[in-house]
């Protein structure tokens, strides 16, 4: 997969190189090319901002050097394939891990971080900008912080890039579920004992134990999730039984 990302914080980026996404990019599975907004600008002086028409506080990102750089990515990308461009703000449709899969399984990626108070309008619904995305319901000083969220999120994904090829699956948010529980040595760590049954090799048992625990936190702590979790008709009748108990309405 290929991401380009526009911004104004190349350096941001060097976080990429470690970890996951770092070995993402050594096995080559993940092609990343940063573009600095600020390389686009025509004047002497590299001015990327400008006020916002009708006052206010602070500065807008102009759509010129923005709008060059988008153009400039098309340009170097493969040949006659366009890119899915993606618009990092606080007004983008919430990133889920359903969201995070549909981008994995695209070859190109173009994140475009804003800076300041947020990027002129007619940069957003445009050519420019396929999909709008925000990370959470809180306002950061800008979207390469999302980026770097999307492209860890995505990279993980990509085949190859985790060694154990279960563990995307397994683990929270899969059928929509929050993860179960998990040790591991010492057996005992200041008076907390790992659960007898997982030390007992009954992989059955240890499974539907792992499956009953997940419906149980995610009721208890992300009821919200439990409307979109694929759930067997045992663990639907569980819920109900739940919920007459804790007093809820269904
Ligand atoms: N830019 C500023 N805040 C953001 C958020 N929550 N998500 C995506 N981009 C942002």
């Amino acid at each position: 997969m290929r991401i380009d990302a526009a911004t104004l914080f190349p350096a941001a980026f060097d976080y990429l190189r470690l970890s996951v996404t770092g070995e993402a990019l050594r096995l080559g599975v993940l092609d990343l090319h940063v573009h600095d907004i600020r390389d686009f600008a025509l004047d002497r002086n590299k001015k990327v901002d400008d006020a916002p028409y009708g006052g206010g506080a602070g500065m807008l990102m102009a759509p010129g050097p923005v709008a060059r750089a988008l153009d400039h990515i098309r340009t170097v990308g493969p040949r006659g394939t366009a890119p899915h461009a993606v618009l990092l703000t606080p007004r983008g449709a919430r990133l889920d891990q359903a969201r995070l899969e549909a981008l994995a399984r695209r070859s190109w990626l173009v994140l475009l971080c804003a800076r300041y108070e947020g990027m002129d309008e007619r940069l957003h619904a445009s050519r420019f900008v396929d999909e709008e995305l925000s990370i959470g319901d809180y306002v950061l000083a800008g979207g390469d912080l999302a980026a770097l969220v999307v492209v860890e999120g995505v990279a993980r994904l990509l085949p190859g890039v985790l060694g154990n090829a279960e563990s995307p699956v397994q683990e929270s948010f899969h059928g929509g579920l929050l993860e179960y529980p998990q040790y591991t040595r010492p057996e005992e760590f200041e008076g907390g004992r790992v659960p007898r049954l997982l030390l007992s090799g009954h992989q059955g048992r240890i499974d539907r134990w792992r499956r009953a625990m997940a419906v149980k936190i995610t009721y208890r702590r992300r009821p919200d999730l439990l409307a979109g979790a694929e759930l067997t008709p045992e663990e639907k009748e569980r819920l109900v039984r739940w919920r007459e108990r804790d007093g809820g309405e269904d």
